[in-house]
């Protein structure tokens, strides 16, 4: 998938920036796949010991198929070359030409000092010798589980390190919010979700944002939003007097769309909170910003997440257009999660779209936000953002945008 934009020229502050701005700065920095066992560099190692490296090759016979055949394996018994991996298959010019030449592929072993010498033998009793390099994929996961090691968290938001975060000068707050942050770093797949025992203090932050926002969501949020707020408020499991607790809300969300929560430390970065989208999981912070700014929090907290994210998770076309660009993002390449990362931010984070004429928001940074909502609805701010989207193998991105976004196609 191929996206390109103009934000790069708008100036973004604060947390505005914080997922494409990571995601660039991995791609400028190489460094998608961090830790040896992440990117097979222990097994390279290895081989660098034995004196042995891989190789991929591919060769095509002719004329003499069998003798050539058999003449190809000498040469790889002549020097000890491990076989590891044979394909055969019609050669690629022997399809157009109609004709019935096979293709070899072989992935071996070699002794780093014989590789030139033994490529030459393989040229002399076979055609179009050819090395193949190998792609380095970054890791992903691959089975929900694998989210465990998905926890590289973007510290410069926390109260520890940003001295222009509301609670920096707080010692309690920081101390607070790290004895909920350790419940997710605790975590492992499959445990139950902790109860967070919110203090009176943090159940009051909640109220002021929960009411403030409610009287704009009415005539600045999207239908859809105001459905699933109004089930999530009528199962009781949100109202401006708890703060509802991560176990109930995955549960109310995993039979609607089959997303479910895993709570979070913090902020994550681009590649490990999209490749949680490809198993429709979201990572899910616990802790609430500083009193002192109840309308704005430099980093995730929990009311960005439950007002923000939630509800719009619980719409099928949206858990669905979520869950698509996180499967685009699994072992994709730096500069793919950087496009990706700008596609969410515009989308689910600050998307607007078009309603019975009216502009409504559904991107959660909008709803939940006081001063962004009002800002954004009020100078529809993205209708000048320009995304352009070239989309292979992929139309129901496409389409899902189509309905969901305002945008023309160029
Ligand atoms: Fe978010």
């Amino acid at each position: 998938m191929k996206t390109d934009s103009i934000v790069q020229t708008i100036p973004l502050s604060g947390r505005k920036r914080s997922l494409i701005e990571e995601a660039r700065r991995d791609r400028e920095s190489g460094s998608s796949s961090p830790g040896p066992s992440r990117c097979g560099d222990s097994f390279v190692s290895e081989e660098e010991k034995s004196g042995k490296v891989p190789l991929n090759i591919l060769f095509s016979l002719r004329y003499e198929k069998n003798a050539g055949f058999f003449k190809a394996g000498k040469v790889f018994e002549t020097f000890e070359a491990k076989l590891l991996h044979l394909e055969s298959r019609p050669s690629r010019k022997s399809k157009k030409s109609g004709g019935d030449d096979l293709e070899f592929f072989m992935r071996c072993e070699v002794h780093c000092s014989d590789t030139d010498i033994f490529i030459n033998s393989l040229k002399r009793v076979a055609d179009d010798v050819r090395i193949v390099q190998e792609e380095k994929i970054p890791w992903f996961p691959k089975k929900i589980s694998d989210l465990d090691k998905c926890n590289h968290l973007i510290t410069k938001y926390d109260p520890d390190l940003d001295q222009d975060h509301p609670g920096f000068s707080d010692p309690e707050y920081r101390k607070r919010r790290g004895i909920i942050s350790e419940l997710a770093f605790n975590y492992k797949h499959g445990d139950p979700l902790l109860v967070v025992e919110y203090t009176p203090e943090e159940i009051a932050t909640w109220r002021e944002v929960y009411r403030t926002l409610n009287g704009l969501y009415p005539t600045h949020a999207c239908r859809q939003f105001l459905e699933a707020l109004g089930q999530l408020e009528s199962e009781c499991l949100y109202g401006e007097d708890k703060i509802p607790q991560l176990g109930d809300v995955s549960a109310f969300l995993k039979e609607r769309t089959g997303f479910q929560l895993r709570p979070v430390a913090g902020l994550l970065s681009a590649r490990d909170f999209l490749a949680s989208l490809a198993f429709r999981v979201f990572q899910c912070t616990q802790y609430i910003r500083h009193p002192s700014a109840p309308m704005h929090s430099p980093e995730p907290d929990c009311c960005h997440e439950l007002l923000g994210h939630i509800p719009m998770l619980a719409d099928k076309e949206f858990a669905q257009f979520s869950q698509e660009i996180g499967l685009a993002s699994l072992g994709a390449s730096d500069e793919d999660i950087e496009k990706l990362s700008t596609l969410y931010w515009f989308t689910v984070e600050f998307g607007l779209c078009k309603q019975n004429g009216t502009v409504k928001a559904y991107g959660a940074g909008l709803l939940s936000s006081y001063g962004e909502l009002l800002v954004r609805k009020k100078t529809g701010a993205h209708e000048t953002f320009l995304i352009i989207i070239d989309v292979e193998n992929s139309c129901a991105i496409l389409n899902i945008f189509e309905e969901t976004m305002i945008f023309r196609i160029l």
